[in-house]
């Protein structure tokens, strides 16, 4: 019998080795890496074995020869089988890790709540809305005549000056619109829209060119107040004051009236706080002027009024116990998260 040259036999088993390698790192699943194993490492017919079993058919002299290659052979194929093994085990338990181990401590959640400007806004329309004051809105691009002249503003007024206001190049006939300064605009809404008696309350937006510091800001809130019911009068509105005090900042406010102006009341007041020792400016209030009350077609010998307008940051930094107005808007969620 003519025995199998040692070329033969090394070409066979380079050929082998080369397919059981690209084999084994293609497989990427534990199912592929057992059918190449099987296939080449297989104990009965793997193709190693059959290689192994050729080795008898070398001439006696090539054998040892035969023999180191082999053993070179299977020791690189087993090696390569262990990686991929290695490999697979890896990747199988990093998916495992993510998908299922519901013992890793997960992102916190967190839940958000109501800004503490809206808070306040909604604690003053229920307090209000206990003493009998409806809520309404009205616009925040306001036209001259309910942000002024109906308010008995005229055209000279200081507070029309364009420094002062936001104006808009959007012009209604030769006048320009303006984001509102003040919330007393809706007083005039309400009031030629409906007939007395009527009492409102208002709370929203303002706009003033104003620079930013601890108590302004060129945009903030005012809560406005209105009733207008025969008979009404300063008594009626600094009890409904002192109520209102009392409901939101809690028992033992003081409210105190000091002699001001506002071109649409009469008289008119600077409404101040005390609270805990110490006192705040609020904001204005007053009797409705007449002529406000002609302004919008009511009868100033048949009925009367008050209304005022309180600052809403001031009235929530107060509450709070916050000491400047930016912090509001600053949008710090370590500052929010404390209400
Ligand atoms: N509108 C005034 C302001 O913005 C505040 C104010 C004063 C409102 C007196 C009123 C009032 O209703 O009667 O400064």
């Amino acid at each position: 019998m003519t025995s199998v040259p040692l070329d033969t036999f090394r070409a066979e088993l380079e050929r082998l080795r080369g397919d059981a390698e690209s084999a084994l790192t293609a497989a990427t699943d534990a199912a592929a890496l057992e059918a190449a194993r099987i296939e080449f490492l297989g104990a009965k017919s793997g193709r190693l074995k059959s290689v192994q079993k050729s080795l008898g058919g070398l001439a006696p002299a090539d054998k040892p020869d035969g023999g180191r290659h082999f053993n070179d052979a299977k020791n690189a194929i087993t090696a390569c089988f262990e990686v991929a093994q290695t490999r697979i085990a890896t990747a199988a338990t990093g998916r495992a890790t993510t998908a299922i181990d519901v013992t890793l401590p997960t992102e916190p959640i967190r839940l958000g709540h109501l800004h503490p400007i809206t808070r306040t806004i909604r604690r003053v329309q229920e307090i209000m809305g206990r003493l009998g004051f409806e809520s309404v809105d009205g616009p925040e691009v306001e036209d001259q005549w309910h942000n002024f002249e109906a308010l008995a503003i005229p055209a000279e007024h200081p507070a029309r000056d364009p420094l002062d206001n936001f104006y808009l190049a959007v012009a209604q006939g030769n006048d320009p619109l303006l984001l509102r300064s003040q919330t007393s605009t809706v007083q005039i809404r309400v009031m030629e829209n409906r007939e007395p008696p009527l009492r409102i309350v208002s709370l929203g937006r303002v706009y003033r060119p104003d620079t930013a510091d601890a108590t302004h800001y060129p945009m903030f809130h005012q809560v406005e107040g209105l009733l207008v019911e025969p008979g009404t009068t300063m008594a009626h509105l600094k009890s409904v004051l002192r109520m209102f005090a009392s409901s939101f900042l809690g028992g033992d406010v003081k409210v105190r009236f000091r002699p001001s102006f506002f071109p649409f009341t009469e008289p008119s007041v600077e409404v101040d706080m005390e609270w805990g020792g110490r006192w705040v400016e609020m904001g204005g209030a007053g009797m409705v002027d007449p002529a406000v009350l002609e302004a919008v077609g009511y009868d100033p010998d048949a009925v009367s009024g008050f209304a005022f307008g309180l600052g809403v940051e001031r009235i929530a930094a107060r509450r709070y116990g916050v000491d400047d107005i930016r912090d509001f808007y600053r949008n710090d969620a370590r500052f929010l998260r404390q209400f």
